[in-house]
């Protein structure tokens, strides 16, 4: 999970990294307060920043200096609701501003490749990190990290020295390269990222911009980060599946699928999506694995799912019976329909192969729901489900 900016100073702050003062608003008159709030009583600037989940905001126009209360609300105006890189403005963070003096780089993240993780550091940091690293890789020093030692005194030294910091600067830099290490490693993150780290007039260096991933896997071990999701971005089809613990994305096409295993799903996808090429070109809706076991409540749960999609017209069922066999595959379906009653709206494809095969179409044949269509082939299946989601389309 990706944490905004202002999420990811909070954390900072949490661990000691050094951050300057922020407050999220989401509108020009929350803006203008916070804004009265942070601005010194001798003048000084604060930084209007939009909180998206995405970089180059400062180059899109979505970070902005203002000097007066009025003009923090002007400029949050200007930034709510503006589009960066496909990501809509909501919030802002007011932040203090930083006489800034010179702009660093430093990172920490997962190195899958080697098996450890891997700092990087930089002297020239700033907005162009991305074109320093392949125009001059030698300005961006990158230390490996092993993850039992992590970062010590003695690393932190090793990669000050690396980046080639300035003696006024390299034990701070290096005191918040273990604090961010203790970010990384306490918060269970898989990217911590701060550019710019700065030095500011007065000496400080201080985290002025922060980027944060977070292992959702070790989620169980942190109950406080479940209130880091942003809800308001989640696709609500997608969070009614998580909330029923199924294995589902939503995609953009027509033909809904549910299949029981993440690779029979992929090739699933693939062959609807070329029998689609047939008929009118309707595409899956959606990745949806019921897992083994196939039981009438999880096949119940997402075909639930699946036909609340607006955009799908038909669903295509490819199930391989194994240690669940395809009789109880057969029993969970016709189940799951009895569960789903009235609810159940739209033709549904079902090939069953595997396990007790011949029983399972009995079932299905026997329960005989107008419904519900039974194909003998996954091509066959597919095709049948394209044609019948596109007949709906010219309805
Ligand atoms: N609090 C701040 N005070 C002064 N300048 C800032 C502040 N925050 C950001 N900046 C300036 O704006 C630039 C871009 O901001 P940053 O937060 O890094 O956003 P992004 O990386 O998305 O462009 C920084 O490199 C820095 O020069
Ligand atoms: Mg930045």
């Amino acid at each position: 999970m990706d944490l905004f900016e202002h999420q990811a100073r909070d954390i900072f702050e949490k661990h000691g990294v050094p951050v300057l003062r922020g407050i999220v608003a989401t509108t020009p008159a929350q803006a203008r307060a916070a804004a009265l709030e942070l601005l010194p009583a001798d003048g000084g600037v604060v930084v209007v920043k939009a909180q998206v989940k995405t970089g180059g905001r400062g180059k899109a126009g979505g970070v902005k200096l203002a000097r007066s209360a009025d003009e923090a609300e002007s400029v949050a105006a200007q930034i709510l609701g503006m589009d960066i890189k496909g990501h809509t403005v909501h919030r802002v963070m007011v932040a203090e501003g930083a006489r800034i003096e010179e702009e660093y780089y430093f990172s920490l993240l997962l190195d899958r490749a080697e098996r450890r993780y891997l700092a990087m550091a930089s002297v020239e940091g700033g907005v162009e990190i991305e074109q320093l690293a392949v125009e001059r890789p030698e300005a961006l020093a990158r230390v490996a990290v092993d993850p039992r030692v992590g970062i010590d005194a003695a690393k932190a030294a090793e990669i000050v020295a690396a980046a080639g910091f300035a003696d006024d600067v390299a034990p701070a830099v290096a005191d918040i390269a273990q604090r961010l290490w203790d970010v990384y490693r306490s918060e269970d993150a898989t990217l911590v990222e701060v550019n710019p780290l700065v030095r500011t007039a007065d000496g400080a260096v201080i985290a002025l911009d922060g980027k944060v991933t977070l292992d959702e896997n070790a989620g169980f071990r942190h109950p406080d980060h479940e209130g880091l999701v942003d809800a308001e971005a989640a696709d609500p089809l997608e969070a009614k599946a998580k909330a029923a613990g199924l294995n589902y994305v939503k995609l953009d096409g027509e033909v809904g699928i549910i299949g029981n295993g993440a690779g029979l799903v992929m090739s699933t996808l693939d062959v609807v999506a070329y029998a689609g090429e047939a008929h009118g070109g309707v595409r899956p809706a959606n990745f949806l694995d019921i897992g083994g076991g196939a039981s009438a409540e999880v096949m119940a749960a997402g075909l639930d799912v699946i036909l609340n999609d607006p955009q799908v017209l038909s669903v295509f069922v490819n199930v391989f019976g194994g240690i669940t066999a395809c009789d109880a595959v057969a029993n969970g379906i016709v189940k799951a329909l009895e569960i789903l009653g009235e609810a159940e709206t739209k033709p549904l494809v079902v090939r069953l192969d595997g396990n007790n095969v011949a029983e399972g179409r009995r079932i299905l044949r026997e329960a005989a729901h107008p419904l519900v269509v039974l194909a003998d082939t996954m091509d066959g299946g597919a095709d049948r489900a394209a044609e019948i989601a596109y007949a709906a389309t010219q309805a």
